[in-house]
């Protein structure tokens, strides 16, 4: 493992304020989006759509990775430019999603272990031959009646501390993905509890398989009461909330915090991210960043439509919420730059 390696990767990813892109939707999940913005599921419109993400002129502003899916890592633009040369020609560091996706977990009913373990370290050479340099493992833990157990934990995190040895192994940063899932009706605490446990089960995981935290990217939930509970709280609360949590179990040798959205909205999404930026600047030990799919993307499909004549003004705000998504990582983010017209 070059330690010195991982840690100049993560530095490049986060350099100026940017985050990163999760492009990596599934097939069965991209197809879902596609389905839901009346877009036809198909290969070629999987193409054309990834095209149109990594053409969107001057993304590299604000994108410093961009994970991409197995699919999209072998596909090209309709000229025949492979997309990891778009990316790398815009100096877009190349990331993957690695893990096969959450399958029920025998015995557990409702709750889901990630798979994908099996062939991983063949998988990484060849990505690392393409000239990856980061990659994602997503496991996925649901707040209900009784769940989530520990069992599902520590085998969810368990997987992910093998994952992130075999990744580390050949120099490729992982990305260690916890998400607690904001489905459901638990309250800010619960979800507070129910993360923090997630949280320091994992870093006890990572320490026992000797996992470099100086060379891991954390990806988070941020700490919010579930999409089901009438009682939201404020923004300031969930940034106190989510950095309260983290600070009780992150350890501070982990250089960088990205978080995922969620299914919070673009807007909600930068506006928690600004909070955490903002009211607690002083606090944070490691950078506090994005890598979101959705809260980038969804306006992005909605404007697309799968239409050719819509996909200028789809870049155009890709390329504007990539930048508010930065703004919000510099605490600089407010509601009136979502009136502005590009
Ligand atoms: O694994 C999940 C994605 O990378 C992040 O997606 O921002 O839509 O939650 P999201």
């Amino acid at each position: 493992m070059n330690k010195q390696l991982l840690k100049e990767t993560i530095k490049q990813l986060f350099t100026d304020g940017k985050g990163l892109l999760a492009m990596d939707e599934s097939t069965g999940t991209c197809n879902k989006r596609f389905a839901e913005a009346g877009i036809p599921q198909t290969v070629e419109m999987r193409r054309s759509y990834r095209e149109l993400i990594v053409t969107t002129p001057n993304l590299h502003e604000s994108i410093g990775g961009a994970i991409l899916y197995d699919e999209t890592i072998r596909q090209q633009t309709k000229a025949g430019i492979p997309i990891i040369d778009v990316l790398i020609k815009a100096g877009i560091i190349l990331g993957i999603k690695v893990d096969m996706g959450a399958k029920p977990m025998a015995g557990f009913p409702n709750e889901k272990v990630t798979e994908g373990l099996d062939g991983l370290r063949d998988r990484l050479v060849e990505y690392k031959k393409m000239g990856v340099r980061f990659a994602k493992w997503r496991a996925v833990i649901a707040i209900g009646n009784d769940i989530p157990t520990t069992a599902c934990i520590k085998a969810n995190m368990h997987a992910l501390s093998r994952y992130a040895a075999l990744c580390q192994e050949v120099d490729i940063v992982p990305i260690v993905e916890p998400e607690v899932l904001m489905d459901g009706n638990h309250t800010l605490q619960q979800c507070y509890d129910i993360t923090e446990k997630v949280l320091k089960i994992l870093f006890y995981q990572l320490y026992q398989f000797r996992i470099d935290l100086e060379g891991i990217i954390l990806k988070p939930n941020m700490v919010i009461a579930g999409t089901e509970n009438t009682k939201q709280n404020s923004i300031d609360k969930v940034a106190e909330a989510t950095v309260n949590c983290l600070l009780a179990s992150v350890p501070a040798a982990v250089p960088a915090i990205a978080f995922l959205s969620g299914g919070q909205s673009p807007a909600v999404a930068a506006t928690h991210l600004n909070a955490i930026n903002k009211n607690f600047k002083d606090k944070l030990p490691w950078i506090v960043s994005f890598s979101f799919a959705r809260a980038i993307q969804q306006p992005v499909l909605e404007i697309w439509k799968g239409q050719e004549a819509n996909v200028e003004e789809a870049q155009k705000i890709l390329y504007r919420r990539a930048k508010y998504a930065v703004a919000a990582k510099c605490g600089k983010y407010n509601a009136v730059m979502e009136q502005s017209v590009v």
